[in-house]
């Protein structure tokens, strides 16, 4: 960022004002005083004074929500360049990282925020926030493989919590059936292996709701800011 927007967006003054105390020698970066409006600075690293106190960044927060389409990783870098979900959310700020994962093949509901109290909260095991997903599995599971479902499974990473499973649809061919699966836990490819131990595999999965936020109709790629109201209602979870 530069010297003199730092100084303007960070409430201190107008940007003509920034600019004339830039000018003015007034503004130091690391102790020196610099005469340079443009001067790139790092906000993480640099620290800024102005009439020798300190002056510290406004950060807006920011929460968003992504209908990540399968395919994209969800990390704020990879090294060997592979799609990521930070492309879909280019042009914002760069703080911004997503809160908890999908898989690589998984759709759906992914939240962006730079808050970290409130990635925390959602994140944390103890508040059991519930996690809604479409899934469509091979074959048709039948009723008992249903149940074992909804009273928890054994996957490698020990056994899942009662799970709410209720069928959709079979394809009119037999060869898949949609169900809704609400799950509080976040154990990794929690629903894929949980429908692998009772034998049928996973071919696709959207998630389409956490807590009472709902993916609704947001086309696949694109992202929204949440609502006032549905930060809160997260918040309250
Ligand atoms: N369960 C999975 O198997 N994958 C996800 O991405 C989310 C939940």
């Amino acid at each position: 960022m530069r010297l003199e927007k730092f100084i303007a967006t960070s409430g201190i003054a107008s940007r003509r004002a920034a600019k004339r105390n830039i000018l003015a020698g007034l503004v130091t970066v690391n102790g020196e005083p610099v005469f340079v409006p443009g001067h790139p600075i790092n906000v993480e690293t640099d620290t800024i004074e102005f009439e020798g106190k300190r002056v510290e960044p406004l950060t807006e927060r920011i929460y968003l929500m992504l209908n990540k389409p399968a395919g994209y990783l969800t990390t704020r870098s990879d090294e060997r360049g592979r799609p990521i979900v930070m492309n879909l959310v280019a042009g914002l700020p760069e703080s911004i990282y997503p809160v908890g994962r999908l898989d690589l093949e998984t759709e759906g509901l992914l939240l962006f925020t730079n808050d970290g109290d409130f990635a925390y909260r959602l994140l944390h095991p103890s508040h059991e926030i519930e996690k809604t997903y479409l899934v469509w599995v091979a074959g048709v599971p039948d009723d008992n493989a249903v149940q074992q479902l909804c009273q928890g499974v054994t996957i490698p990473s020990g056994k899942t919590a009662p799970a709410k499973v209720k069928r959709l649809k079979v394809s009119r061919d037999g060869a898949s059936t949609q169900f809704e699966m609400v799950i509080h836990e976040g154990k990794k490819r929690q629903v894929r292996l949980m429908f692998k131990a009772v034998g049928h595999s996973v071919i696709r999965l959207r998630r389409v709701g956490i807590g009472n936020l709902r993916l609704g109709n947001l086309p696949q790629g694109q992202y929204r800011r949440l609502t006032p109201r549905e930060i809160t209602a997260l918040m309250e979870l």
